[in-house]
Parts: C-alpha cells; sequence; structure tokens
C-alpha cells in the first residue's frame, strides 16, 4: 500500500464508528402503530471494527455485528446486538473460538455483510472466501457452516432466490482463481452447484442479478493486487485502467464456457436491482452504478457518487445500452423479491450523504414511469437500507411494507421505520426506538417467523 494516495476519508469515524457493547432490550418504545402482521425478525449486518487504526482501516474488513428488531402481534419485542463471532472476534472476547470446519484451516475474520434467512437458518455471509457463519434465532453464533459441508470455494454477500424454483444463485470470487463461481443453493440451502466462468482475471465481483434464463456475470475493473496483499493489505483490490469492462450472461443451468459477453462503459457496480428478459433476447438490468472506485481511496468507495442506470444488454452484438434513471447519489436498491428477475415497478433505495453531511433521503422509485418520491426524515436523519416485505396474504407489488433503519445523527440514535409502500411519502408509520446508534453498515433482511 506503499504507493498508494492517501485516503480522503476514515472509515471508523462518525456514523460509521463501531460500538463494542452487546445489548438485549426487551419491549421496545413505539411511535406509531407496528403492522400486527409483522410477525418476525429484521436482522442486518455490517461492519464493526475491533480497535481499529483510522489510517488502515478498509471499510469492508471490520468485523462483522448483526443487529435485529424482533417484531410480534404489533410489538417490538426486542432489539439485540451482536458479533459475529469469527476467530478475530473471539480471540478480542477472550472467548472459546466458535465450532465449525475451517477454509483451508485458516483463522475466519470479518464475516460482516448481509445476513440471510435460507433453508429455516440466518447465515451471516461475505464475498471473497470466508465461509457463511450460522446465527441462532437471537443472533448469537451457532458456527461456521460451509452449508453443511456442501460448499467447497467461496460463497457471496448477495444470493438472490429465484422465486419460481426456490432455488438460490449468488456468483464468487477468490484471490486465487482467474475464474468466478455461479453458486447455486436448494431450498435446503445446499450448495447444488459450483459452476467456473473463466474471466482471465482475479476479479472482485461484489453481486450478480438473476433474470428467468440468466445469471449475470459483472466483469468490472476491480482486481486483486498481489503487491498491496504481501504490503499487508487484508483488502487488496483496485482500480484497473487496463481491463475492459463487460457483462456476462450465463444460463441458469448452462457450462460456464457458455457465457456470453457484452462490453459495458468502465465503472463499477456492487448493487443491481433486478434483471428480467426481454423477448427480443436482450437483459434489461437496473444498477447503481459508480464512475470509478478503489483508484485514489483504497479504503473504501469515496470517488464520485453512485447514480441508478438501466443497462440494456444484448449478448448477441455484445453490446450493452446504459440510460441514466436518476443521476442522485443512492444505493442500496431493493425490490420486492417475490418478482426478482421478472419485470418491477418499484425500487426503494437510500440517498447516500456527502462527505460531512448528515441528510440522506430514501428514495421510491416508479420505473415503469420514471418519476420518484423522496421520503425525508429530517435535516440530521439519514436512511439506511429499506427492504420490501409483503403484507399478509397479499400479491400485488406494493401492497407492502417498506422496512429500515433510520438514523439521527445529532441524536446519535437509531430507529426501525416502517412505511407503507403503497403511500411512502405519508411518513412512517411506525418507528421502533432502539435509543441507541446502529452504526451505518451494509445490508439486511426481513426472516419472518413462519417462512
Ligand atoms: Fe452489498
Amino acid at each position: 500500500m506503499a504507493d498508494s494516495p492517501a485516503p480522503t476519508r476514515d472509515y471508523v469515524s462518525g456514523a460509521l464508528a463501531p460500538v463494542m457493547e452487546e445489548v438485549a432490550l426487551d419491549d421496545l418504545e413505539v411511535t406509531g402503530e407496528l403492522p400486527a402482521d409483522l410477525d418476525g425478525r429484521y436482522v442486518r449486518n455490517g461492519p464493526n471494527p475491533i480497535d481499529p487504526d483510522p489510517a488502515t482501516q478498509h471499510w469492508f474488513t471490520g468485523a462483522g455485528m448483526v443487529h435485529g428488531v424482533r417484531l410480534r402481534d404489533g410489538r417490538a419485542e426486542w432489539y439485540r446486538n451482536r458479533f459475529v463471532r469469527t476467530d478475530e472476534v473471539t480471540a478480542a472476547l477472550g472467548e472459546p473460538s466458535t465450532p465449525g470446519e475451517r477454509r483451508d484451516g485458516a483463522p475466519t475474520a470479518a464475516v460482516n455483510t448481509n445476513v440471510v434467512q435460507l433453508g429455516g437458518r440466518t447465515w451471516a455471509i461475505v464475498e471473497a472466501g470466508q465461509w457463511p457463519v450460522r446465527l441462532g434465532d437471537e443472533l448469537d453464533t451457532e458456527s461456521v457452516d460451509p452449508f453443511g459441508g456442501t460448499l467447497r470455494g467461496s460463497f457471496s454477500a448477495h444470493p438472490h432466490t429465484d422465486p419460481r424454483t426456490g432455488l438460490t444463485h449468488a456468483v464468487a470470487y477468490h484471490w486465487t482463481e482467474t475464474c468466478v463461481r455461479h453458486v447455486v443453493l436448494d431450498a435446503d440451502a445446499r450448495v447444488v452447484r459450483e459452476e467456473p466462468v473463466d474471466v482471465g482475471g482475479s476479479l472482485m465481483v461484489h453481486d450478480t442479478a438473476i433474470t428467468e434464463s440468466s445469471v449475470l456475470v459483472f466483469d468490472l475493473p476491480v482486481t486483486f493486487r498481489i503487491d498491496d496483499a504481501l504490503a499487508g493489505s487484508v483488502f487488496p483490490y483496485a482500480w484497473d485502467p487496463e481491463r475492459p469492462a463487460r457483462v456476462g450472461v450465463l444460463g441458469l443451468d448452462a457450462p460456464g464456457d457458455s457465457v456470453r459477453w457484452a462490453e459495458v462503459q468502465p465503472g463499477y457496480v456492487f448493487h443491481p436491482a433486478n434483471a428480467h428478459d426481454r423477448p427480443d433476447g436482450t437483459v434489461v438490468v437496473d444498477v447503481c452504478r459508480w464512475e470509478r472506485v478503489f483508484d485514489s481511496d483504497r479504503l473504501g468507495p469515496n470517488e464520485g457518487t453512485p447514480r441508478l442506470e438501466r443497462w440494456t444488454v444484448d449478448p448477441a452484438s455484445g453490446r450493452v445500452t446504459t440510460e441514466v434513471l436518476d443521476d442522485r447519489a443512492q444505493e442500496f436498491p431493493r425490490i420486492d423479491e417475490r418478482r426478482t428477475g421478472t419485470p418491477v415497478r418499484w425500487a426503494v433505495t437510500a440517498g447516500l450523504a456527502t462527505a460531512g453531511a448528515a441528510h440522506a433521503p430514501l428514495y421510491h422509485h416508479d420505473l415503469q414511469t420514471g418519476s420518484s418520491s423522496e421520503i425525508d426524515f429530517g435535516p440530521t436523519s439519514a436512511a439506511q437500507e429499506f427492504v420490501v416485505v409483503p403484507r399478509d396474504g397479499s400479491e400485488s407489488e406494493d401492497d407492502a411494507w417498506l422496512v429500515g433503519f433510520v438514523t439521527d445523527r445529532a441524536e446519535a440514535r437509531t430507529d426501525l421505520v416502517v412505511l407503507a409502500a403503497d403511500a411512502p411519502g405519508d411518513g412512517p408509520v411506525a418507528r421502533v426506538h432502539l435509543g441507541r446508534r446502529v452504526p451505518d453498515g451494509f445490508h439486511g433482511n426481513w426472516m419472518p417467523a413462519r417462512p
């Protein structure tokens, strides 16, 4: 890292400052009326570095901490936050190490990016090689668990379940490989496919999107740097101006060498909102795209701001056409996942606060009309990722709740906020007051008690 320019901000202070105390709070105060059909847990993962050095701490490598709120019968039954007990955490806390096989016998660290319910169990997950960590209902760590021993390689922080088949798809990578892997899990969270797709380099691939026919491979120019790794960087990936950007379209059960590539303008996509097939053989995918990442700032994405774009990928011609849907700074797109892989009308994104600014609204996009509404939580408040939770017995896309954390930066307090998806501009239906700050993190999910 000696030749890297100095980072322009750190990733351990302000809204990202870690919290060391683990708490369990019961019967939380609620403003408004919590919908009685919300029976389950909202759980979110994020980095919570232990004793970090601000000059060198990469945003993506802090120890994982999950924050969860249990809702039932119109009450907020509990809030808990728990470290994901990888080996770095148990060593720091002086606890026995977590059971479970280690990948290549190596210590576990930083399973910090997402937490999902698959096969009726709860998994903390991350990209780049660390195996999943299984958590209990109250978020205590149970085991390092590569899906019952069925996972051989890496996993991803972004699995996508196909609502038509119940199969879960991810694209995974590891620094030792010049391929990525299309990983598929069955409904019991057992790996049924790990198909390599040769990409001729060691890439960072954060997410994917699926359609009814295909899975997408985002081959974008952020690559592994052996010199940084040898110099001690724990996330040795950087912008690679030499490498073209392209999107691969691979049939959901097709051999990896049948992938078809289409060239796209350079940039980086952490998160697509959704994708779908069109009758003409093209694939439409909506993405939050950064112009550039990990070039001047190697510790986090901090160069320009991401905007919402629509890419139409034509695997026959090898071309991608792009259209800007919304040029405001935004990330963490989510949709009604009952419709994953098919055309959706609505997507919700979190506005990104610019450096030093507290304020960040939520954006609710109508992808059919191109309009959007902005949900503003106040001049000192910032929304984090919101998820779409279908109402009981609902079928239509907006017959749902939007659920996520909002932090008042001035008060250093976080609420779990519930909005009505058919009227988000009306403001919160309910706010669960945690009475403390949840550090800004990455991804969460609603985990119904009766999946
Ligand atoms: Fe992510």
